[in-house]
């Protein structure tokens, strides 16, 4: 069994610019979830050391990732934790890199569940996917919500609420957005 996660909430950013809109819209989530006396873990990414993904496959027959970096404390939180938010600028109409590899990573945890047969409860657990970019389309977080989809469907988790914001390109833009604290409470009433 992996360890219980402490927090009520996992909030992962992808975010490479510091103090820019994934930084100010993340801020606005951890006040949300203050609000709702909701506990959170948050991991920033670009402060991890991650790395990518060899293929080498040996989590198909170890269960295990052979690499030891910071991923290694993050998979017990990503099996454990009933809430997990995955927060990301749009990238090419896709998640960050930071993000994108962080999620490659993961293909340990596709191992455990799917191959080794052992992965965590799915019961009770919800997945928030939360982007924006400056695209004036909501259609275009498409890349985002399937890369989502699979991602949670992957640490156990089989119901995601998505969460987007369009035309926020510059720094500071995201607090343009009238309604951001509302949508948010919305998301997070989801989950209560
Ligand atoms: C490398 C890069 C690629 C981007 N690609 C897109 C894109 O495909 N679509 C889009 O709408 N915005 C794109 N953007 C704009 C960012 O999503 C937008 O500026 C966002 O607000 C950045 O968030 P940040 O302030 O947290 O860095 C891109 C920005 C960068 C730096």
């Amino acid at each position: 069994m992996p360890a219980a996660a402490s927090s009520d909430v996992l909030i992962i950013s992808g975010a490479h610019r510091k103090g820019g809109n994934t930084d100010i819209l993340t801020e606005h989530i951890a006040a949300a979830l203050a609000r709702h006396s909701l506990s959170h873990t948050d991991i920033i990414l670009r402060e991890k050391d991650i790395r990518p993904c060899t293929a080498c496959l040996s989590c198909e027959r170890d269960n295990n990732c052979v690499i030891t970096d910071d991923m290694q404390a993050l998979y017990p939180l990503l099996e454990s934790s009933r809430v997990v938010v995955l927060v990301t600028p749009l990238y090419f109409f896709s998640m960050s890199s930071l993000m994108k590899i962080f999620i490659d990573r993961c293909q340990m945890l596709y191992a455990r569940r799917f191959i080794h047969k052992a992965g965590s409860d799915t019961r009770g657990r919800t997945g928030i996917i939360v982007s924006l970019g400056a695209t004036r389309k909501k259609k275009r977080f498409i890349g985002v919500t399937l890369t989502a989809d699979f991602f949670f469907r992957t640490i156990g988790i089989r119901k995601m609420r998505t969460l987007y914001f369009t035309k926020v390109e510059k720094r500071g833009d995201i607090d343009t957005v009238k309604d951001i604290d509302k949508r948010i409470e919305r998301v997070i009433d989801g989950i209560k």
